[in-house]
């Protein structure tokens, strides 16, 4: 019994109180800990926005060295979890893979998965984010049959991961700067956006007390779907069926009719609904690096901004407020630096592991912490009686 507020979706209920990211929907606004996202793509780069989502503030400059010194510490994976990836079929979806040996890493590393001890949170914190990259190139590279790559802590955190990714042993691989800050921004743009379905689930999941690797594995779970993280994979992909802008109008006719299931991949958004500003950023970063690809006449870029401003000039997406999000242009941008379509998604898992985390930290810190137990309104059958098999 009692009476419950029903809310589908969560549309209208705080879960938690947070300090991390303020998002402003209809003004198009994304502050990290107060800073604006246009800002920190710009000036900023990726283990600094780690750092002040973990910590609250910008570091110092040494408090940086310090950080990044303890990250790079952590960026091997233990040997034995070699074996781990063996188990998985060559063609499995490097998600699939990435979901398995996050969970996993609970096994391999025990000493840092109590939640009570801050020194072992702490250290959870920081082999999360070293060891993502690692993990998802490592997906990456045995989905493609070549030697996995081990980290060099020469570099920098999106130059190491390019290399993982890249680098072969049989030939000299230098990591293009230009290409590593195009990467590291992208990881900039994905870091954290407060309580969508994957944070929620990994807050629900802390709620109960698991340990910090099983609720990043479950929150990489949940980003996998294409309504959410999958739909980078799902928008680049489209653009490829598109194939050409003069079919541009047939999908845009699909994308809204009410008897087709068909979305625009990449367009909408549950709390943006005037812009979003990482689409902005990412839009103009996938201008520079084709530009330094030397790659023109992209045919899905072509196809992607022809799109945009269809979609644009429609009324029912103006009605709807429907507009590109971050994954719109972000696929365009891998893609042209040479990922598969497949590892779009990791890439994002990857750089939203410091959001899960800082997120996580904040709510088990929280003193008023409940274990998350929605309720229902319950419609089936009222009380009735067994009977039994042969009267059915
Ligand atoms: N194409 C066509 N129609 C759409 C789209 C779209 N991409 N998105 C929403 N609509 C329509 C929808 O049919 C509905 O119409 P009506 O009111 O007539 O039933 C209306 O707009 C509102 O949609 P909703 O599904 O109720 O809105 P929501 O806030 O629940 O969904 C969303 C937000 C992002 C799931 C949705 O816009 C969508 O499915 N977009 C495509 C997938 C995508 O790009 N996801 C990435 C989101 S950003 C990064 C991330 O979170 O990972």
């Amino acid at each position: 019994g009692g009476v419950f507020t029903y809310d589908p979706g969560f549309t209208s209920t705080a879960a938690c109180d947070s300090t991390i990211t303020f998002i402003d929907g209809d003004k198009g606004e994304l502050l990290h800990r107060g800073y604006p996202i246009d800002q920190l793509a710009e000036k900023s780069h990726f283990l600094e926005v780690c750092f002040l989502l973990l910590y609250g503030e910008l570091p110092s400059a040494a408090e940086l060295e310090d950080f990044e010194a303890r990250v790079t510490r952590h960026t091997m994976v233990h040997e034995q979890m070699h074996n781990f990836f063996r188990g998985f079929r060559r063609d499995a979806h490097p998600m699939a893979t990435l979901v398995g040996v996050v969970g996993a890493m609970s096994a391999f590393y025990h000493d840092s998965t109590d939640i009570n001890d801050d020194w072992q949170r702490e250290v959870a914190a920081i082999r999360l984010i070293a060891k993502l990259p690692t993990i998802a190139s490592m997906a990456f590279k045995y989905s493609i049959g070549q030697p996995f790559v081990y980290p060099r802590n020469d570099l920098d955190y999106a130059a190491n991961f390019l290399h993982m990714c890249f680098s072969v042993p049989a030939e000299k691989y230098e990591v293009d700067p230009i290409l590593a800050r195009a990467m590291d921004r992208i990881f900039t743009l994905h870091a954290d956006h407060e309580q969508n379905a994957s944070t929620s689930t990994v807050r629900l999941a802390s709620s109960s007390g698991a340990n910090p690797f099983a609720c990043i594995a479950a929150g990489i779970a949940c980003l996998w779907g294409p309504a959410h993280g999958g739909a980078n994979q799902a928008c680049l992909e489209m653009l490829e069926e598109i194939g050409t802008v003069d079919r541009i109008p047939e999908y845009i006719a699909r994308a809204k009719d009410k008897d087709d299931p068909f979305r625009l991949m990449g367009f909408g958004h549950r709390v943006y609904k005037n812009f979003d500003p990482r689409a902005k950023v990412m839009k103009q970063s996938a201008d520079e690096v084709l530009d330094l690809l030397g790659i023109e006449d992209n045919p899905k870029l072509q196809v992607a901004k022809e799109l945009e401003k269809q979609a644009l000039n429609d009324p029912y997406f103006a009605e709807k407020k429907l507009f590109p999000n971050v994954d719109f242009y972000s696929g365009i941008i891998l893609e042209a630096m040479g990922f598969p379509t497949s590892m779009f998604t990791p890439i994002f898992a990857l750089a939203r592991t410091v959001g899960w985390i800082s997120q996580w930290k904040e709510q088990i810190s929280d003193p008023k912490l409940k274990i998350g137990r929605p309720r229902q309104l319950y419609k089936g059958e009222t009380l009735r009686d067994y009977v039994d098999i042969e009267n059915r």
